[in-house]
């Protein structure tokens, strides 16, 4: 495996936890990741309404799964909290829903203990998305979910920090053969068909770092839900799925879906 395990601990260096933050507007980043943000909102200034539509795809995806009746969730990459979170979103539909927060970086880790696993139902867990092996056999993965009923797993803005080398297809297809039927995924990553200059930049900015980033055409995207059924309305740029008003396209773009296990 290529990289650091877990990046996020050293401020001279930028994490995508902390860039993705500050690009939401939140306080927890460091200058070397608001220097790294800003080289690439130079060139592509609607990254933040990208961020927000990004975040925005993934509570409106919980909240549809929710309502169709899943209540165990598993968010891969989860980022630092935000409002709703996955388990809010998904207990306005059952108060009892739980959630399974994973990310590899120790201090998002640390900060998501704090403000989001505050009963029996939610946990952090500190883990590589590279391991599936490792996060399904965690005892509280095991506590918490039970792989015989539907669950939703996420997959949301992660899967672009992954080299086609470390195999982000094999890694979402374990998770794809603990499901039952009935579970869904919910996966978005930056797509190819992006501005290029603004994709040079972010290449750029990233290059040699925890926070590399590969950008995927939609037909590569699109595998990563072999052995799924894509709901309604299939694979698009995530400000687009579900939503009823039109927004502006971004210079760089990241496609969505969400795929149901028959
Ligand atoms: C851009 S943020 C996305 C946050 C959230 N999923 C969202 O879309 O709103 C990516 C997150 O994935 C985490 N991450 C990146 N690579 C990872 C890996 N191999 N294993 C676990 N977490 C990872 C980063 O630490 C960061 O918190």
């Amino acid at each position: 495996m290529s990289g650091v395990t877990s990046p996020g601990s050293d401020p001279a260096r930028p994490a995508a936890a902390r860039i993705y933050d500050y690009l939401l507007g939140g306080k927890d980043n460091y200058a070397v990741d608001r220097a790294a943000a800003d080289r690439v909102l130079a060139v592509a200034p609607d990254q933040r309404r990208l961020a927000r539509a990004n975040r925005a795809f993934a509570i409106r995806a919980v909240r549809v799964l929710a309502a169709a009746g899943l209540r165990q969730f598993i968010d891969l990459g989860t980022g630092f909290p935000t409002s709703p979170s996955v388990h809010e979103a998904a207990r306005q539909s059952d108060p009892s829903a739980s959630a399974v927060y994973v990310d590899y970086d120790p201090v998002v880790h640390v900060h998501n203990a704090a403000l989001l696993a505050r009963d029996d139902q939610v946990v952090s867990v500190q883990a590589d998305i590279r391991q599936p092996g490792v996060i399904l056999g965690h005892p509280d993965v095991a506590r918490l979910i039970d792989f015989s009923q539907p669950v939703g797993v996420l997959c949301v803005a992660v899967l672009h920090l992954v080299p086609d080398a470390e195999d982000p297809g094999g890694i979402v297809a374990q998770f794809r053969d603990r499901m039952c039927a009935g579970s869904c995924l919910v996966l978005s990553q930056f797509a190819s068909d992006s501005d290029p200059e603004a994709m040079a930049e972010l290449r750029a900015v990233a290059a040699g770092t925890a926070v590399e980033t590969y950008f995927r055409p939609r037909s590569q995207i699109r595998r990563f839900f072999d052995g799924f059924e894509l709901l309604e309305p299939g694979l698009t740029d995530v400000q687009e799925w579900r939503q009823d008003s039109v927004t502006a396209p971004t210079r760089l773009k990241i496609a969505g879906a969400v795929g149901r296990k028959p």
